[in-house]
């Protein structure tokens, strides 16, 4: 029988001198890929993740906010019934129960919100909105955050479909009486070291067959600026499949997962929030670029600063990650460790719908 890893699913700045030591460290060329303003990207380069900057683009056009097109955006990705990584359809956790993240930030207000942990609403994102513009809070919780959404007559739905069920199904067919939720990833001996076998040694349920799943998006990110120069950004995401019941990613921590600051640019993550967290990647890479790192450099830094992390503990881990970029002039970039090619991102500007491909980062 096929098994399905639930680590193993994903698929999925600084003052200038430290600008300057990372640069070139990735040992990538580091294009920066030239944009204009207004601009919409996102990580999703399927035919939703087209169809959503495409659509959102026109609040841009007509000289809306970015703050709307990036909602509209991602509001279009989270209810697409095929994304299992994403709102509606989204993976479950380990008890089956679909608990979704989000984080939303308004580079013109300096304003933030975010949801984690909430069951049963298709579109987070406009959940973690009203909390950003309705309440001084940053971040709503589990039932918390549901009871703040039924407030606003948001409409409780199953969020699991056919696919997301079967896939559950099988993934709890693979359960062994010998799993545990073991270490963390980085500290765990491969099994050329003599840690049994499978994913990393975990045992029967990390033996992945992770092929056989169409899971290839992950979380998503949706960025823009309008033609005032105002940035928002939003992250979205079911988070990681099979995750222990309560568990919250990066996506809906503000630094994490999403970073907006209107004087220099917007970053996202997608991948293993574990390292996106501890290493507070979309800060980061704001950060860079406030320093004068392109968007694709900016990306690249935090991906390298990841791998330096554990070489320094002597672990040569190295999480699947997914940064994009863009900056205040309308540059964009991304970049992956990991991955099962190189990372690419859908731009939409005035010259219209393209994907761009960034690189790979290697250890
Ligand atoms: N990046 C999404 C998560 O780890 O939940």
């Amino acid at each position: 029988m096929t098994r399905i890893s639930r680590r193993g699913f994903f698929r999925t700045g600084a003052a200038a001198s430290a600008g300057a030591f990372l640069l070139g460290k990735a040992g990538l060329a580091a294009p920066r890929s030239k944009g204009s303003v207004p601009i919409i990207v996102t990580d999703h380069t399927n035919e939703t993740g087209k169809t959503a900057v495409t659509e959102a683009f026109k609040i841009l056009e007509e000289g809306g906010a970015s703050l709307d097109a990036v909602e509209k955006g991602t509001n279009i990705i989270e209810v697409d019934p095929e994304d299992t990584s994403v709102g509606y359809g989204g993976l479950p956790n380990e008890d089956g129960i679909v608990q979704l993240d989000s984080s939303i930030m308004d580079g013109k207000t300096y304003n933030a919100g975010s949801v984690a942990s909430l069951e049963n609403i298709k579109t987070p994102s406009s959940v973690a909105r009203l909390v950003m513009e309705k309440t001084d809070h940053v971040m709503l919780v589990g039932r918390g955050a549901l009871e703040f959404a039924r407030k606003f007559g948001f409409k409780e739905e199953d969020l699991m479909t056919s696919k997301s069920r079967e896939v559950y199904l099988r993934w709890l067919e693979g359960k062994s009486d010998r799993d545990d939720w073991g270490p963390p990833d980085h500290l765990i001996k491969p099994a050329s070291q003599g840690r049994g076998s499978g994913d990393g040694g975990r045992g029967e349920k990390y033996a992945s067959y992770r092929e056989s799943i169409e899971h290839y998006h992950g979380t998503t990110n949706v960025l823009a600026v309008d033609k005032n120069g105002n940035i928002a950004g939003i992250t979205s995401t079911s988070g990681l499949a099979f995750k222990i019941n309560g568990r919250i990613g990066d996506s809906p921590i503000i630094g994490a997962g999403l970073y907006v600051d209107n004087e220099v640019g917007a970053a996202g993550a997608t991948g293993r929030g574990e390292d996106v967290i501890k290493s507070c990647a979309s800060y980061f890479i704001v950060m860079q670029m406030r320093a004068g790192r392109s968007p694709q450099q900016a990306c690249e830094d935090a991906n390298q600063m990841i791998i330096d992390k554990y070489k320094a503990i002597g672990s040569d881990y190295v999480p699947g990650e997914k940064f994009v970029a863009i900056n205040k002039a309308g540059d964009y970039g991304c970049s992956g460790l990991k991955l099962g090619g190189n990372p690419k991102m859908a731009v939409v500007t005035a010259d219209g719908l393209k994907i761009h491909e960034g690189t790979l980062v290697k250890p």
